[in-house]
């Protein structure tokens, strides 16, 4: 099926570098595949090495007159992009859905979330303020002042593929540092449209770079960013056994780093919960985009007392919710990303069963619909030692196992090696309290299943990495003190 845009300028299928839409050096493109169908669509370029370099020497080139642009002006471009992004939702919407395969509805609340970023550090490009420090002795002044670090590299993921590579570039440029980007392999599409926006809002040539590359190529172009001096900041939303390389590969240059990365959430519902709000905070969070989101539930916790109940409300939901393809204004979920997604999805129910927990609802790849989806589904008598406890799923699974202690159940919703989201429901206040401290989180839902926001910091602790995004927080994670000290002055 074509894909019809009101504009069609905004399906770019070339590299963005120096502010020319190019080729790889090579030549090579590959392909990129509608989920819906595991079919080919568009392709792009396969980039390597020497566009890597390109994308470099623009940025570098870039940075210094980038810099040196006022603030003010600096903001008033990144307000024209979020106005571009909002005017052109549809569009953009409508790569999203086709590349990724979520629905569309939910395809264009991800651009409006995207522009949300972009307008926010608009406003905080102008507040980037240092300090006047009160000097320990005579005829001195003492100030410290923020600089932005300099060329950064951005490595976006594919399952928000226009909010995750926004959050990135748009601090980026606020604080005047100069983009070498990398999308992901499966959803470049987004982000190249994005960049000719920027383009179009009077990003100068050379400040945004974007390269694409398949997954085989991928690494070549990483590995130039990350052997270069002269990329000091990189960041990276993706898998922690990536994060962890791209520490490690990190640590001869010194980077400044940002790493969001794998999350296994629990989501625990006491017994003195409002049930209705639970499960809407449930569905809210385990169901968007499919269940393939990093702070999604990964292990839901019910009460004894109202586990029943809770399963039953939670079934009927999960039951109604429609299955299928973007292009369908009644789908709900879409497909899962790729093949190895549903394998994974498949591995986590078959290991569950295996192990002694029931399917209640779903449970099963739905083929007549098309390759890549699979039911909605809710396993329940689930324990620590099954695959879907211990690893992120990653998909549409919804696994429930009881808990009667409250000790207990935050021990075992803090024995995971990761740190991004938790979730709890209860009206006891001091609950509240003490699980908001005691949980090992970088994102607490506290009677809530919708946590993030342009205005939160977003990011996590233990193995799901650090650094924040969004927020007050953000801008400065591109940013470095520089400590002014005047003396003679008495
Ligand atoms: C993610 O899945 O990595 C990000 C989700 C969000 O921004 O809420």
């Amino acid at each position: 099926m074509s894909l019809t845009l009101q504009r069609d300028d905004l399906l770019r299928s070339k590299h963005f570098i120096g502010g020319r839409w190019c080729e790889a050096a090579s030549g090579a493109r590959y392909d990129v595949e509608d989920p819906a169908l595991a079919r080919a669509f568009a392709s792009v370029p396969d980039g390597g090495a020497d566009d890597a370099r390109a994308a470099l020497e623009s940025a570098h080139a870039a940075f210094p007159a980038w810099r040196a642009v006022p603030a003010r002006d600096r903001s008033r471009i990144l307000a024209r992009w979020n106005a571009l992004l909002l005017e052109h939702k549809e569009d953009l919407g409508k790569l999203i859905s086709r590349e990724q395969g979520k629905p569309l509805a939910e395809a264009i609340g991800e651009i409006a979330y995207a522009a949300s970023y972009v307008e926010w550090f608009a406003a905080e490009a102008v507040r980037s303020y240092g300090d006047v420090i009160p000097p320990p002795v005579r005829g001195r002044q003492m100030f410290a002042v923020k600089e932005p670090v300099g060329v950064i590299a951005a490595i976006s993921p594919w399952n928000f593929p226009a909010a995750m590579i926004a959050r990135k570039i748009a601090p980026a440029l606020a604080a005047g540092c100069t983009v070498v980007a990398k999308p992901a392999e499966d959803t470049p599409l987004t982000a190249l449209a994005l960049a000719k926006l920027a383009e179009e809002a009077g990003v100068p040539a050379g400040v945004l770079n974007l390269v694409t590359a398949s997954r085989a190529h991928a690494p070549e172009v990483v590995d130039v960013w990350l052997a270069d001096t002269r990329v000091r900041k990189l960041t990276f939303t993706g898998s922690t056994p990536v994060g962890r390389h791209l520490a490690r590969a990190s640590a001869d240059t010194l980077k400044k780093l940002s790493l969001e990365l794998g999350g296994n959430a629990p989501f625990i519902v006491f017994e003195d919960a409002d049930l209705d709000a639970a499960v809407d905070g449930l569905m809210a969070s385990k169901f968007r985009n499919g269940g393939q989101t990093c702070v999604c539930p990964n292990r839901v916790y019910v009460h004894d007392a109202v586990h029943d109940d809770f399963v039953q409300r939670l079934v009927k939901r999960v039951a109604a919710l429609k299955v299928g393809p973007a292009s369908d204004p009644v789908s709900q979920i879409g497909p899962l990303i790729n093949a190895r997604a549903v394998e994974k999805v498949e591995r986590h129910v078959r290991d569950a069963l295996s192990k002694g927990a029931q399917v209640v609802s779903g449970g099963e790849p739905l083929p007549a619909l098309g390759p890549n989806y699979f039911q909605p589904t809710v396993l329940t008598g689930v324990t620590a030692t099954m695959d879907c406890s211990c690893e992120e799923t990653f998909g549409p699974v919804v696994p429930v196992s009881r808990f009667n202690d409250e000790g207990a159940v935050v021990a075992e919703a803090n024995g995971t090696p990761y740190g991004l989201a938790a979730y709890f429901y209860t009206r006891d206040v001091r609950r509240i309290a003490r699980l908001a401290s005691a949980l090992e989180s970088g994102l607490i839902g506290i009677n809530e299943g919708a946590v993030a926001a342009e205005a939160a910091p977003f990011g996590g602790i233990k193995a799901s990495g650090y650094g924040r995004e969004g927020s007050r927080y953000g801008i400065d994670e591109y940013m470095h003190i520089k400590y002014l000290c005047q003396g003679g002055l008495d």
